[in-house]
């Protein structure tokens, strides 16, 4: 495997980074995950604004530009697809950069470490009620902290949710704030379904403004008549709903068919769903 770091590329074995680096001490940087199938990405341009957003937010200076990116992400794709297959996911990950010594306080004059590296995702979903992906999931409260809206590398939180799902014999856990509304899942975003109206959690800093999500919402806006609703979503509302799915990057629209061992809906893969998936596959960017 090729994978890049500060600059150059170079096999993995190869890539050293210091113990005193700031993303291993503190999980102190920004990641993004971007899909890519037989070399064309989607969501590139949204999924780089949103690392550079998130970057801002850190404090954390970057001269890399979307060109510059886009070239790194290519020539991942190029150097190894030969192993790795067509479907490839590109992680880019930069953290505030390697200290001489361990303190809290944002050191001066350190440089970001930047790092890439290209991995086998599955193929790309197809809008087929029997091709889907399924999914069973379990509902918790959500531990996390509250600025869920930046894409951290501090990931203890999501990753202690996601095995409480997996514990529980699910593949995701759908989280509630304290107040009892839906956030999101441990990796993904959350749309509810009910009586043919759609329904996801408003942005906040309580969920990651996912790009599968962002993309979905201004597909079903431009090129379908279905009804789309941003608000507050009750535990309630999603134990009684028709149809529930997960979007991420890899996922698309993932459909869930139980919740806490009981059946979303008729326990069936939705119509909406289906309708949602093929316009998504369609005019996705
Ligand atoms: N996960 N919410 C969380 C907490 C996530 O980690 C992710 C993505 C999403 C979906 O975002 P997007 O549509 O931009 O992929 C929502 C990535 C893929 C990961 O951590 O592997």
């Amino acid at each position: 495997t090729t994978v890049y770091l500060n600059g150059d590329f170079l096999p993995a074995e190869q890539a050293k980074i210091s113990p005193m680096d700031r993303g291993f001490l503190f999980g102190d940087g920004i990641y993004e995950v971007i899909p890519s199938y037989g070399g064309r990405f989607v969501g590139f341009t949204p999924h780089i604004d949103r690392m550079h957003s998130g970057l801002a937010q850190l404090s954390i200076d970057i001269k890399l530009n979307h060109d510059a990116w886009q070239q790194i992400a290519n020539k991942l794709i190029a150097d190894n697809s030969a192993e790795l297959g067509s479907n490839l996911g590109v992680y880019f990950q930069v953290s505030r950069g390697t200290d001489t010594k361990r303190g809290h306080a944002f050191p001066t004059n350190v440089a970001p470490t930047v790092f890439g590296f290209a991995f086998a995702i599955p193929p790309e979903p197809i809008a087929d009620k029997a091709k889907a992906t399924t999914y069973t999931v379990v509902t918790g409260q959500d531990l996390r902290w509250q600025r869920c809206n930046i894409k951290s590398t501090s990931l203890l939180g999501n990753v202690l949710h996601y095995q409480q799902s997996q514990t529980q014999g699910a593949q995701e856990i759908l989280l509630f704030d304290k107040d009892g509304n839906l956030t999101e899942g441990a990796a993904v975003n959350v749309f509810v379904v009910k009586n043919g109206i759609i329904a996801t959690p408003p942005l906040s800093s309580r969920l990651l403004p996912g790009i599968t999500r962002q993309v979905l919402l201004a597909i079903l806006e431009q090129h379908s008549k279905l009804k789309v609703e941003q608000r507050d979503i009750s535990e309630a509302e999603v134990l009684a709903a028709d149809e529930i799915w997960l979007t991420s990057s890899s996922k698309e629209i993932a459909p869930v068919l139980r919740v806490n061992d009981q059946p979303v809906g008729n326990g069936q893969v939705g119509d909406i769903w289906l309708q949602a998936q093929q316009l998504f596959s369609a005019y996705k960017f």
